[in-house]
């Protein structure tokens, strides 16, 4: 028996097999039902009890040694044949990769900065986390002012005097412009921000804004109406109007909130304009003196106006999505079907 193992191992190491026909039979002719290693391991039932331990670790390592070089062979008989052997068909073209497309949030909020770049405005940026300072103390909210409960805050520290909390509005953005920029400022303030609010079609716990500054010596609201009705002819159409409402911010007097006219019934009344003819695009006034003193602007020799929007409203308004909820829940189908949008 033992030169019979001895023999074995040794073809086994002489093996050499073209194809994996040629693996199969040689499997087979080894470690097959009949096969040659098979046939020892029946035999050793007969083997002296005494001898039985020495021949059974012979076996054993032959039976490995077998099944490895079987493997092996396999893998050399495949690589040397190529992915055709395996009924690949290797002229077929390939899987295309899909490419992705921009968000329409980020669609809407480029071409809100591209309209507010060529007027010649510059893009300012600040942080997400705010301190209460820049967010309301700044901007003529003083504490405790009802005016604080119009946003409900999310707060990330509490118990000091300037607790830091996620910014409400872009607003923040305004005061550190005016903290660090010289005069005369011209800046868009495009970011996210926070508010504690249930989701609804109307309402997200996080959106965007754009937030818009113009500082310099007499700037008028005659010049704010006019860098509005421009914005929204560029963004909306040009045979767009827009009116004024007054409205109430702490940071800015006099106050106003702009609706264009209905791009979908141009005016007549329709049920995305609820039968007005008209649609709020932006809160907006003259920066109030106090914001302008208190980052340090003189009241007397400058003044300025802001705005600010929602970025979600207005593509929202653009494309007609009636459900704020799409946004955010990231359906492809609904994703797709802005893949050709090109910004202005
Ligand atoms: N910060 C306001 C908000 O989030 C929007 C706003 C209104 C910004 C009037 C302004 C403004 O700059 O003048 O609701």
């Amino acid at each position: 028996m033992k030169e019979r193992i001895e023999k074995i191992l040794k073809e086994l190491d002489e093996l050499k097999c073209q194809s994996a026909k040629e693996v199969e039979e040689a499997r087979v002719r080894f470690l097959g039902k009949k096969g040659e290693v098979t046939a020892l391991f029946e035999e050793f039932r007969t083997v002296a009890p005494e001898m039985k331990r020495e021949f059974g670790q012979k076996l054993n390592v032959l039976k490995k040694e077998a099944q490895a070089k079987i493997d092996e062979l396999k893998s050399m008989a495949e690589t040397a044949a190529g992915p055709a052997s395996k009924g690949d068909d290797v002229t077929m073209p390939g899987d295309p990769h899909e490419l992705g497309s921009r968000h329409p949030v980020s669609i809407a909020r480029q071409e809100i900065i591209n309209i507010f770049r060529k007027f010649g405005y510059d893009v300012a940026e600040g942080p997400e986390i705010e301190d209460d300072y820049h967010v309301f103390e700044a901007l003529n909210f003083p504490a405790n002012h009802p005016a604080r409960d119009m946003q409900d805050t999310f707060f990330v520290s509490t118990g000091h005097v300037n607790p830091l909390l996620l910014r409400t509005h872009t607003s923040s953005v305004q005061v550190r412009t005016m903290e660090t920029q010289s005069l005369p400022i011209r800046v868009i303030c495009p970011g996210r921000v926070f508010r504690n609010e249930a989701i609804s079609a109307r309402a997200h716990c996080i959106f965007h804004q754009v937030e818009g500054l113009y500082i310099d010596e007499n700037v008028s609201f005659a010049d704010l109406k006019q860098a509005i009705l421009l914005f929204a002819r560029e963004m909306f159409g040009p045979e767009t109007s827009i009116r004024m409402r007054p409205s109430y911010f702490p940071f800015t007097e006099p106050s106003a909130e702009v609706d264009v006219s209905c791009n979908i019934c141009h005016g007549k009344g329709c049920n995305i304009c609820k039968g007005t003819g008209w649609l709020e695009i932006l809160g907006c006034g003259m920066v109030d003196p106090n914001v302008l003193e208190a980052s340090g602007i003189d009241s007397k020799k400058y003044s300025g106006f802001a705005f600010g929007m929602g970025v979600e409203r207005i593509a929202m308004l653009k494309w007609q999505v009636n459900d704020l909820r799409h946004y955010f829940e990231n359906d492809l189908r609904f994703l797709r079907e802005f893949s050709n949008c090109v910004e202005v």
